[in-house]
């Protein structure tokens, strides 16, 4: 049975190029997931784009002298072109200035207002006493009145993930000449959050099987819900489509409003682009579908309550109940799967405090899956992890390198040298079958941990077939076998078919270099599908054009499978799988990321 299944990436700022803490909740896990998904053959839609409203956006063009326009046009171009070089299959990765999502957002806030889920409210913003002018959330700085950092900004706590109001910081000062904003009266528009307890709290009381960290998190979301602000003074973002608010110059949706429903207005430029343009229906209205939302720990408030929220109140599903909005009944997330820090040194990796290893770079130097297996294996899954250069290395070196990559090397060529193709097994012994029978077993253990997210114990099942055959082939000594050719060959096949179905079993995480290994087992055509950056014209914008990140991955043939290997295929002499790092690496760094001692 093929379930749809969709893959719902957090949307990253366009604010600056990605770096590596950045893509350890997104990028890997995410595409980690969707990819085996596809391998077991259900239906993946993998939707994120670039979040370019709000503050972020404002505070980087401030600084490059750009428009936010400019800015948001060249940060998406570049972060879609870091997570094309990870390699990241999304279906559509788009932008939030579409057209389409502009209009999306106005209908799923039209539902939310006709059923009676948003409020007026007057409420206090501020004004810089010494111009006059409005002093805008991204410029107030303060206490965190939650938990106490002094580094708080007027509308988020970096520190513990918690959306703020001004208002509230203890001690606030401008970021601008330090001084003390003077706060006024002005209107927004609330979500009732209030009236969603009772709904949200039964949805998510059936939430049992999520991360303990989401869940300890999520446990007291329902408690002392108050009434959140979904606009904000500003020029930049999506327009509030009611009278007497569309016209007026300094009010639009918070960036987060607009952002959250990037994931259906994602799915629906999707369809509308396939061709079908009701196709978005089967991953939002079928109820067996899954929804699987990929994000850090920072994002777990919007996606398991106010994400949540929205949706029950354009379903009419809220504790005031209502009718569906025009996108009929829609699906709540099923899964949150949120990852928790990536630290370099004990601080958050953060452009701010100077502790930047860019994607880019890691790219370059490293290439996509080293980087992929060094979070899958070691990443910040359930606990904030310390990115080092000699974890990384060690990682690399004996693992990726002398386990697997040895393995396919040794034998690749031993085969290669022998017989030229995959050699014709005799009578198999036991402990061949043993082996085999490990490395088709683990397609259900492994897979049993990737449909549930979890990465670490997947991959490290899957690194355990590995080391069975590398020992297998110590044990074995093929290459002591001159004189019996037979055996020799019984050996070599059965190391080739579990070289095979450790490539299938590390292909969601190592996908550029399964490719490689297909090619050396004599496989032809595309094994394991990337993305592609293209150019398109905006769906409703005339003249508008949008870089995507879209892919044909229809055409893999990565199956989820242990798949019997051919006997007589051709092997051509492989080449090496992995590079050795210098394991000077360890204790300098690189040139552009030195280890500050
Ligand atoms: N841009 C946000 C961040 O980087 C994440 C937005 S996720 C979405 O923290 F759901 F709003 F899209
Ligand atoms: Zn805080």
């Amino acid at each position: 049975m093929s379930t749809p299944v969709l893959t719902a990436v957090a949307w990253p700022y366009a604010n600056g190029p990605r770096h590596i803490g950045h893509v350890s909740g997104i990028g890997v896990p995410s595409d980690v997931f969707a990819r085996y998904q596809r391998m077991v053959g259900n239906r993946v839609l993998m939707v994120s784009g670039s979040d370019e409203h709000g503050t972020p956006i404002l505070v980087q063009a401030d600084k490059e002298g750009l428009t936010p326009r400019q800015t948001a046009d060249k940060y998406h171009r570049v972060v879609a072109e870091d997570l094309r070089g990870l390699g990241v299959t999304y279906d559509l990765y788009t932008r939030t200035t579409t057209g389409n999502h502009a209009h999306v957002v106005q209908e799923i806030f039209l539902a939310l207002y006709r059923n009676g889920y948003v409020v007026p409210k007057q409420t206090t913003g501020a004004i810089s006493p010494s111009t006059g002018r409005t002093l805008p959330d991204r410029y107030i700085e303060g206490t965190c009145p939650i938990c106490g950092y002094d580094g708080a900004r007027g509308d988020q706590c970096d520190n513990c993930g918690n959306q703020l109001d001004a208002a509230e910081l203890i001690n606030p000062r401008s970021r601008i000449n330090g001084e003390k904003p003077r706060f006024v009266e002005t209107e927004h528009l609330f979500l009732d959050l209030p009236a969603f307890t009772e709904s949200l709290g039964k949805w998510l009381a059936t939430k049992t099987d999520w991360r303990p960290n989401v869940l300890n998190f999520t446990r007291n979301l329902v408690d002392d819900m108050r009434p959140r602000p979904i606009t904000r003074d500003l020029d930049w973002g999506v327009k509030i489509p009611l009278d007497g608010w569309r016209d007026q110059p300094l009010k639009r949706f918070y960036v987060w409003f607009d952002a959250v429903i990037g994931y259906f207005s994602a799915s629906v430029e999707w369809a509308r682009r396939s061709g079908d343009p009701d196709a978005w229906q089967a991953w939002w209205n079928d109820p067996a579908a899954q929804l699987v939302h990929f994000m850090g720990k920072d994002n777990i408030t919007f996606h398991a309550q106010i994400w949540p929220a929205l949706l029950l109140g354009h379903n009419g599903q809220g504790d005031k109940g209502g009718e569906p909005g025009p996108y009929g009944v829609l699906n709540l997330p099923t899964e949150i799967a949120s990852s928790e820090f990536l630290t370099m040194s004990g601080s958050k990796f953060s452009t701010s405090r100077g502790t930047v290893i860019y994607l880019h770079d890691f790219l370059r130097d490293f290439g996509p899956d080293t980087l992929r297996y060094f979070i899958s294996a070691a990443g910040p899954e359930t606990q904030d992890v310390d990115f080092t250069w000699d974890e990384f290395v060690r990682r690399v070196n004996f693992e990726l390198a002398n386990e697997w990559g040895n393995l396919v090397n040794r034998a690749v060529s031993m085969a290669h040298k022998n017989n030229g193709a995959v050699p014709r097994p005799a009578r198999p012994r036991e402990v061949d079958e043993r082996l085999k029978e490990q490395a088709r077993a683990a397609f259900d253990t492994v897979g049993g941990h990737l449909a549930r997210s979890r990465f670490r114990a997947g991959v490290n099942e899957a690194m355990r077939v590995v080391s069975a055959a590398n020992k297998y082939l110590s044990d074995q000594e093929p290459w002591k076998l001159k004189d019996d050719p037979e055996r020799r060959d019984t050996v070599l096949h059965t190391a080739l078919q579990v070289v095979s179905d450790a490539n299938t079993l590390l292909t969601p995480f190592l996908p550029h270099s399964a490719q490689k290994v297909h090619e050396a087992l004599g496989g032809t055509g595309v094994w394991a599908a990337q993305p592609e950056l293209r150019e398109v014209e905006d769906l409703d914008v005339p003249g508008q054009v949008n870089p995507i990140l879209t892919g044909d991955y229809g055409a893999e043939q990565a199956r989820w499978e242990s798949r019997p290997i051919e006997v007589g295929r051709p092997l051509a002499k492989p080449t090496p799988l992995f590079r050795k790092l210098d394991p000077e690496l360890a204790e300098t760094g690189p040139e552009w990321a030195p280890i500050q001692t």
